[in-house]
């Protein structure tokens, strides 16, 4: 730390000696990036007591509330909603009413009438947080709410769920965390690929030992949105097309990385120790906006646009392995997460889903029938014990419908949930880590390390004790 403040008192002098002689700008900011850069790994931990493996009584029936009910937070009601008498809705709220209004009549149509609906103005949902009467706070809201409405809701005493990425600054992460372990509240980050059908067969692989040592994974977002991000009503205030105006880095790491960092167990053994991060030139959004012909869309003919088309994000673990993170959100390609591990016994790849192993024909994958085989023989249990829940209730091919039945059923039963603001937080911490990384060059940024040391503890994720 000694070091470090010296450091900064070197680079205080430099920017200062640089204003001097006429180059003030490029000089500091310069230096405040290799700060920055040199200390994102830094412990910003308030010293609370973890709350891994945190668990509260059991809650028999979950009182829910919801900040966010546009496209993703419509649909968690629903889902919420299915989950019966484990579950019940006591409040909404969304800045716009034509969305409550929305879910209201479709509670309405199910015969909840009881629901009490927030609407009007930008902090209301404060207003809601502070009943006495809800458990857990359900937010599904633009990137930039989610940490002053977690952190808030927590403070009431309320457990939060959160949706992807949980936070994009280094800062906000560890306000998440120690909220969290101040308040004793669990901080979930809704990441729903991590209970997607092929992403539970591979974690019981991996976890069996099908792979052996696991060596290196391959994973992503890649889904074209420009249509969303020029869309002047689909996201709310056209929240999503500012980032890419602004930021340059991994925007949205989470649905890739997650499961990887189960497969890996990522702060359960491992850690994410380091990444480098590269983008290609920005091309696809400033040539749209050019070719769009509707003048009234505050993005008609902008460019500069300052997210790269595509982001590489490489990322070690302290135990050596590696991870490829791609973002793309704007090329005319079809979807994939990529989904690729690679162990000394086996390898897999997705999009679509191959696999082949040791001792079989490794220079080309596995046949249909010998795959179905393996995909029946680990196939996660909640995936064939629900089969028909999953399939009546769907969301992104069921995985969003076994989230929140695992997020309630865990509260009704008074276990720990499956993930941890711990988790939130070091899948989250990738976009500020990759964006600072691009700014310094591409130079490698280490990993705060969220648990205090407590990675170094091994212990089983809940999906894999059912
Ligand atoms: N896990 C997934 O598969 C998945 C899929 C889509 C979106 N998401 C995430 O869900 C979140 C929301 O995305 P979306 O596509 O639903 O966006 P959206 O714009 O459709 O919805 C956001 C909602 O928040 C409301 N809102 C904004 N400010 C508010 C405030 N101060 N108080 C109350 N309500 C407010 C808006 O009115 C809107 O209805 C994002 O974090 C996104 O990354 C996740």
């Amino acid at each position: 730390m000694a070091n470090f403040l010296k450091r900064r008192n070197f680079i205080k002098t430099s920017a200062f000696l640089g204003s001097l002689l006429g180059f003030p700008a490029i000089a500091h900011s310069k230096s405040t990036i290799e700060e920055k850069i040199d200390s994102a790994h830094l412990s910003l931990s308030k010293g609370g007591k973890s709350v891994i493996g945190l668990k509260v009584a059991p809650i028999p029936q979950v009182r829910v509330a919801f900040i966010g009910v546009g496209n993703r937070g419509s649909g968690h009601v629903k889902l919420v909603h299915a989950c019966g008498s484990k579950a019940k809705i006591v409040a909404i709220c969304d800045v716009q009413e034509r969305y409550t209004k929305r879910s209201k009549d479709w509670l309405e149509a199910k015969g909840v009438t009881d629901v009490k609906f927030y609407s009007g103005s930008l902090d209301v949902w404060k207003e809601m947080c502070r009943r006495d009467d809800i458990d857990l706070v359900i937010i599904s809201t633009p990137w930039e709410d989610h940490v002053p409405m977690a952190v808030y809701a927590m403070q009431q005493g309320k457990h939060v769920a959160v949706e992807v990425p949980a936070a994009y600054t280094v800062e906000d992460c560890w306000k998440l965390v120690n909220t969290a372990e101040k308040t004793q509240r669990n901080c979930l980050m809704m990441e729903n690929v991590c209970y997607g059908d092929e992403e539970l067969w591979l974690l019981n692989m991996a976890h069996q030992g099908v792979f052996g040592t696991l060596t290196y994974a391959e994973c992503g977002y890649v889904h074209d949105l420009r249509e969303l991000l020029f869309s002047k009503t689909e996201y709310y205030n056209m929240w999503r097309i500012r980032h890419n105006m602004e930021r340059d880095g991994n925007l949205y790491p989470t649905h890739g990385l997650g499961p990887v960092a189960q497969y890996m167990d990522i702060d359960r053994g491992d850690r994410f120790n380091h990444l480098v991060s590269m983008s290609s030139l920005e091309a696809s959004l400033s040539e749209d906006s050019n070719s769009m012909t509707d003048e009234t869309n505050e993005f008609h003919g902008k460019t500069g646009f300052k997210h790269g088309d595509m982001n590489n994000t490489l990322i070690k673990t302290v135990k050596g392995r590696t991870i490829l993170l791609q973002h793309d959100v704007v090329t005319a390609r079809p979807y994939s997460r990529i989904n690729m591990l690679a162990g000394t016994k086996a390898f897999h790849k997705g999009y679509p889903s191959q696999f082949t192993m040791k001792g079989k024909n490794s220079h080309s994958f596995m046949k249909k029938d010998e795959y179905d085989a393996l995909r029946e023989k680990y196939k996660h249990p909640i995936w064939a014990k629900m089969k028909e829940e999953i399939e009546r209730n769907g969301g992104h091919g069921g995985m969003d419908f076994v989230m929140i039945y695992r997020l309630i059923d865990c509260f009704n039963r008074g276990e720990a949930l499956d993930m941890d603001v711990y988790d939130a937080a070091s899948w989250s911490v990738v976009t500020p880590l990759s964006e600072l990384s691009i700014k310094g060059g591409n130079k490698p940024v280490k990993f705060p390390d969220f648990t205090g040391g407590k990675w170094q503890e091994s212990r089983t994720l809940g999906m894999l004790q059912m």
